[in-house]
């Protein structure tokens, strides 16, 4: 049974598909991991497939709000990694009567329909605050929030748990906001994060990930970081990042250990 993991802020550009991408090849490795994009931006998809993807999630939500049973088949991009491919279409979501009434259970049929062939589902989702992303919350079991350190990241945060309060979703696990794009030797990224920490606490990850052109080299090829460099420093941190909240699924476990024997828990 799957951990669903939604990786969401409502800042654009901050990291989310990248840190979909990173997470999920790092995570592939041990376990087997669905990427679903529901950002009609379709970034995380045009990163990783080839071809041009047919059995979308446009078309997934399009046949559940029709009430046929859902024959989703994602695409295997290796066989510890699959997709559901993003499509510009899921614009049209947003106004869609029936999504605007039911979407926490069509998104809730989605996931409930790939549970038992996943260990985790990753979750990229679009920047704005519509009703699809409170769909996706709303049914998720984890948020994971990107951010970065910059003046305006305390109210930021502040206004994002403000949404999330909104979300009809009361077991919503908050896994953490990390600093992404992070200089630690500017003094005013330091102290955002030293301001988070007091203002969150533990709602802010201890890993922060460096700003690194690499990053966005291996998006662009659809690689995770540590494959397409793996001493940078971001490729590190963001293996970091991966056992940290692998560690938190899973109790003081490794990520690079195999792991498949592990009875993960929802
Ligand atoms: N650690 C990093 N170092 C350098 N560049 C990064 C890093 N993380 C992300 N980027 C770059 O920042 C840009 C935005 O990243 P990304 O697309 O992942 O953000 P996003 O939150 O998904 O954006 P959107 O709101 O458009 O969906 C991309 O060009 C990406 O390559
Ligand atoms: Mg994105």
């Amino acid at each position: 049974m799957s951990n669903t993991v939604s990786i969401y802020n409502f800042k654009g550009g901050v990291g989310k598909t990248t840190t979909a991408l990173n997470l999920g090849i790092s995570w592939s490795r041990s376990f087997k991991v669905l990427l679903i994009d529901f950002d009609p931006q379709c970034n995380l998809t045009n990163a990783i497939t080839i071809e041009e993807p047919r059995n979308t999630i446009y078309n997934n939500i399009r046949n559940l709000l029709h009430d046929h049973d859902p024959d989703i088949e994602p695409l295997e991009i290796t066989p510890y990694l699959h997709i559901i491919p993003g499509d510009f279409q899921m614009t049209q979501i947003e106004s869609n009567n029936q999504f605007i009434s039911f979407g926490t259970g069509i998104i809730a049929r989605l996931l409930s329909s790939q549970r038992r062939e996943y260990d985790f589902i990753i979750m990229d989702c679009p920047t704005n605050f519509g009703v699809l992303v409170k769909a996706i919350l709303g049914s998720s079991k984890n948020i994971l929030i990107p951010a970065q350190a910059d003046s305006f990241s305390i109210t930021g945060i502040q206004t994002l748990m403000g949404y999330l309060n909104m979300v009809e979703n009361s077991l919503l696990n908050i896994l953490g906001v990390f600093f992404n794009m992070y200089n630690g030797n500017l003094i005013l990224s330091q102290e955002k994060f030293n301001e988070a920490k007091n203002s969150f606490g533990n709602l802010i990850l201890d890993t922060t990930v460096s700003r690194s052109i690499k990053v966005g080299e291996a998006l662009d090829i659809g690689q995770a970081i540590s494959d397409y460099s793996p001493d940078n420093t971001a490729a590190v941190e963001f293996m970091k990042l991966s056992d940290e909240l692998l560690a938190k699924f899973l109790g003081n476990v490794s990520s690079h250990v195999v792991l498949e024997n592990l009875n993960l828990q929802e």
